[in-house]
């Protein structure tokens, strides 16, 4: 089958028809990929500021129908569609049975041998799903089944961008009605957690992006006020009366935007990390004002979510038009696009591209 790869990091990724999959065991299914979208972590294993084994196959944001099931699986049966998620919740775990499903680790462990090769080179799957194939087996509970009328375009978005971002918001920092947010990223999963926000009726809504142009998509996604990075001081004074932001999050993954994040919360306010920083990176805070000023500093993995629940939530407000994932998608490409698309993410070109199949 045809897939991209990434062979050396901060190489272009190529394209090769020479991919092959073994056929599903055990606990697994194997599914046809219909659309993808490309996020920034694909981008971050394919420079190095994530780790990823390779030969990889990149791509974990993917909606696609089931087309056949491993020896003794119960389902989903072939034919369903599905939002593929990168934690595949085991059900049985600490972590699971506690109510936080995106931090199990069980079932991916407890994954079968490698389902990809390249000639007779192994190949690896990014995060176990390995989007930006045409066919990808995973783990059966990676498959989480949605209504077959959802178009498969909004429902790969929401199996990353979506999720991480709304959840970030609902999820992670349960933000109430009338708080101050500010959101600093207003990419992809940035513009998410713009949305999230004006679900969850904060204001003011403050969006920070060094680039213009995203600014003006944060406003039309729900922030109220927008500027660039130098901005920001003046904005917090304005906005807060110079207290600081009851919640603000991060969503660009850099120790500086951390930083900020951190300077711009409130005494007794919430700082969320939602951006996915390098293993390198270090942020540092005083003990003494993290003693004092009594802030919180979240972590977001996942938005927080459960994908068995959550997944079928974000398409309800869809269908109701309380969320926008048709504006997030800026452009549809192929597979031979992927190396353009990383381009225009890093130029800040476009919010999501996503590829169909
Ligand atoms: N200050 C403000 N905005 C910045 C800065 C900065 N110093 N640096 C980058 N940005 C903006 C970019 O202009 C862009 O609009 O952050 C945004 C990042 O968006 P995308 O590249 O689309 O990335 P996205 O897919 O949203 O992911 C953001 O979340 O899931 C993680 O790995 C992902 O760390 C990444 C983050
Ligand atoms: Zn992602
Ligand atoms: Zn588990």
């Amino acid at each position: 089958m045809r897939g991209v790869i990434l062979r050396e990091v901060g190489k272009p990724v190529e394209v090769s028809d020479r991919l092959t999959l073994r056929r599903p065991g055990p606990g697994e299914v194997r599914v046809r990929l219909r659309a993808a979208g490309v996020c920034h972590s694909d981008l971050s294993m394919c420079d190095g500021t994530l780790p990823a084994p390779r030969p990889l196959v990149p791509g974990h944001e993917g909606a696609g129908e089931v087309v056949e099931l491993g020896p003794g699986v119960a389902g989903p049966p072939v034919g369903t569609h599905v939002i593929l998620s990168w934690i595949p919740p085991c059900g049985n775990c600490y972590f699971c049975l506690g109510g936080q499903p995106n931090l199990c680790v069980t079932a991916r462990s407890a994954a079968g041998p490698p389902t990809l090769s390249l000639g007779d080179e192994q190949a690896h799957a990014a995060l176990g799903v390995g989007c930006f194939a045409e066919e990808t087996v995973v783990d059966a509970r990676a498959a989480i089944p949605i209504p077959d009328d959802v178009p498969f375009d909004v429902a790969a978005v929401v199996g990353c961008g979506v999720l991480t971002g709304v959840g970030a918001v609902v999820n992670t920092a349960g933000v109430r009605p009338g708080s101050s947010v500010l959101v600093i990223g207003c990419g992809g999963v940035g513009i998410n957690v713009i949305q999230g926000a004006k679900l969850a009726a904060a204001a003011p809504v403050l969006a920070v992006d060094r680039l213009p142009g995203k600014l003006e998509i944060a406003r039309r996604f729900g922030a109220t006020h927008t500027t660039t990075p130098d901005g920001l001081a003046d904005a917090v004074k304005e906005l807060t009366e110079g207290r600081g932001f009851d919640y603000a999050f991060e969503v660009v993954g850099r120790s500086a935007t951390i930083k900020q994040a951190w300077q711009a919360t409130r005494r007794g306010g919430t700082t969320v990390v939602v951006g996915a920083g390098s293993l390198e990176d270090q942020v540092s805070f005083s003990a003494a004002e993290l003693f004092a000023t009594e802030r919180r500093l979240l972590g977001c993995l996942y938005g927080s979510g459960d994908v068995r629940t959550d997944f079928g939530r974000l398409l309800r407000l869809w269908r109701a038009g309380r969320l926008d994932l048709d504006g997030l998608i800026s452009r549809r490409i192929t597979l031979d696009d992927v190396g353009d698309a990383f381009t225009a993410m890093a130029s800040g070109e476009v919010i999501r591209s996503l590829i169909v199949f």
